[in-house]
This record gives C-alpha cells, structure tokens and sequence, in this order.
C-alpha cells in the first residue's frame, strides 16, 4: 500500500521538506531559506545551513501534517542541477531517512519538478513553460518524451540579475520583491510613464536571451542620478517582455496555446500580467502556481518522486548528485 512521498529540496540557498499523500495530493511544504548578510550566496555556508536546520524542519514538516514518518513511503531529494555542497546534504539526509525507515529513494530533475508542480497545479495538459527562476531561464516545451529547452539565457538567470541589481542598491537577498515593490510605487507615483530616458538594452537572440548587459545599464542609470524606483520599472519591463516575447515565439513554433510560468520570479504580478496578456492577444491561456510553489520547494520534489517512483527508483550507489543535470536529460515516464 502506497502512504506519503517526502521531498527534500537543497538545490541552492533554500532548504525545505514537501510531502505529496498517497494520490500524489500536494501539501505545503516547511522550508528555511539561508540570506547572506551581504554579497552573494557562498555554496559551503548554505550547506551548512541545511545541516544545521534539517532535522527540526524535518520534524515540522510531518508536525504540520499530523503525519508520522513510518507513514513515508517513499523519499525523494533533488539531484542537480544547483550548487555542489547543498546538493550533497540534500542526498545524504534522503539517503538516511530512506535506509532507516527501509523505503525506496529517489533522485529526480529540480527544474523538471517545477514544471510538473505547474501543471498539478494549473490543471496545464501540455504547456509551453517559462521558467523564471535565480539561476535559470528557459523556454521549454514538452516533444517526444523530454522537456526541450527551446530557449534560454545565454548569461545570468533573470532572477540573479535582479538579486545582483538589488544588492547594488543595498537590498538583502531576494532582491525580485523589493524591485516589484519600488516599480509598483514608481507607478502610484507616475501612473502613465514612458520609457524616456529610461530605456535599456533588450537581448533577445532568437529563442536565447541575456541579462548582464541589462544589469550594468540599470545600474549606469542610477549612478547617473535616475531614481531607484523608475529603473526597477523599467528593469522589469524590459527584463520581463523579452522572456514573454521568446514564450510566444515558442507557442507560435510549437502549435501549443497554454502557458505555463514557473520559478521564483513567476512568483511576480507584472510578469504574471504581461504573460496573461500575450497569451490573451493569441487566444490561448497563462497559468502560475500558488507562489508557495514557484520558489524552490520540496513539495514539488516529493510530487515529481511520487510520479517517478512508479517507474524507477535510485540506488544508493546511483544517489550521487549532478550539478549540471540538465532539463532535457529526464526522460518522461509519466502521464
Ligand atoms: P533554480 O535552482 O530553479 O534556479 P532558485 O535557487 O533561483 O532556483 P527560486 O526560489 O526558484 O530559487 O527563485 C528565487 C528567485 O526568485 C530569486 O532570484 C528572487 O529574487 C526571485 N523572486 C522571488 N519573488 C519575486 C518577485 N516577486 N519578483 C521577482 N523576482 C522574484
Ligand atoms: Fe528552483
């Protein structure tokens, strides 16, 4: 008899524990998210963040629930792709709780769980997926049984720039909030701008997009004098259209008509706006999970393993990590 699929998500800064029960039904997810001080993120100090949270998150997770873990029957974590250190404390805490409540372990594709989250979520059949995330940005869709990055950006993941941009100005990790927040009150301030003097450069190459040279002219914009809350605007204007423009090349090359945004950043109301309206002008549908699940979570690993588990299993001299995994390198054995 099937009981709960645990998730274990350490991919990069945030530690969390997802379940799914035994219809695969998700559930919220309990999670601890490391935010440096200042500068970036350092892959070690992550790690050992996790560490140190693990086993009270852990316990909340099943608390939150009312669940106990000899319910578990199964134990999902993310292999790759994300940083080194985090990944490996992800796979040993998996492979602990797997072998001690004797249950079988899986190691499933991070990116591909946020889109199979999207489509339990949004009810999607087969969508074009933009996945918005700090590290990534892709335009994917489903063909011949992999997920294939159409499109992606050929530098920064969009929402690193924005965590880069924001740093800048002093803003703590995450920065992608605190730039909605300042472009929202650039609006209430300015409620019918134009982009005089605001523009930026716009990198769309084909299906390929970039952002560093978007990040550098942003931050020429505020040295220069121009106030914060109108280049945070204009940031994500430029940064978002150039995403939804590539999501609609795909739609018109792939025939599909649904939507589908995923990542930290889909967690943005214009992103959400902009994508709602491209979407309206072709007569198809955008979609966006509840933010609980766009950001990295082990609710959508523990539903991806439960998926995964009725085909495969990892072993344990397989449960190695890949930080490099790559979208397009999971087979997909499920409906
Ligand atoms: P991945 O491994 O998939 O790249 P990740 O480690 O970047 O994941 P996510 O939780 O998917 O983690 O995304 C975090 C990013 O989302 C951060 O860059 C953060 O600034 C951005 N973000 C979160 N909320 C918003 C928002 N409202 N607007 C813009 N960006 C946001
Ligand atoms: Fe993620």
């Amino acid at each position: 008899m099937t009981g709960w699929t645990l998730g274990i998500e350490t991919t990069a800064h945030t530690l969390s524990f997802g379940l799914v029960d035994a219809d695969g039904k998700p559930y919220p997810a309990a999670s601890d998210t490391l935010r440096p001080d200042e500068g970036g993120i350092h892959p070690r100090e992550a790690a050992d963040h996790h560490k140190d949270v693990a086993a009270g998150l852990y316990a909340k997770v099943l608390e939150m629930h009312g669940i106990n873990q000899n319910q578990l029957t199964g134990v999902a974590y993310s292999q790759g792709p994300g940083l080194g250190p985090c990944l490996r404390v992800g796979a040993s805490i998996a492979r602990g709780i797997a072998t001690r409540l004797d249950v079988p372990l899986i190691g499933v594709n991070h990116c591909v769980a946020h889109i199979e989250i999207g489509r339990q979520q949004c009810g999607c059949q087969d969508p074009v997926l933009l996945y918005v995330s700090g590290g990534n940005t892709q335009v994917i869709a489903r063909l011949n049984g992999r997920y294939r990055v159409l499109g992606e950006t050929l530098d920064i993941g969009i929402g690193n720039m924005l965590d880069k941009f924001a740093r800048l100005q002093g803003i703590p990790f995450p920065g992608g909030p605190k730039i909605e927040e300042l472009a929202s009150a650039y609006l209430e301030r300015c409620p019918n701008p134009t982009m005089e003097g605001l523009e930026l450069p716009y990198a769309v190459r084909g299906m390929d997009l970039a952002f560093s040279g978007l990040l550098t002219a942003a931050q020429r914009l505020v040295e220069n004098g121009t106030e914060l809350d109108a280049v945070c605007w204009s940031l994500q204007e430029h940064a978002f259209a150039s995403c939804v423009e590539v999501a609609e090349r795909a739609m018109a090359h792939t025939g599909k008509s649904e939507l589908l945004l995923g990542g930290g950043v889909a967690c943005n109301e214009r992103m959400r706006t902009m994508s709602n309206m491209m979407a309206n002008d072709r007569e198809g549908t955008s979609h966006a999970p509840p933010k609980m699940y766009c950001i990295d979570n082990g609710t959508m690993i523990a539903l991806l393993g439960f998926l995964e588990l009725q085909n495969r299993t990892t072993h344990l001299n397989q449960s190695g990590i890949n930080q490099y995994l790559r979208t397009d390198q999971t087979p997909i054995q499920w409906a």
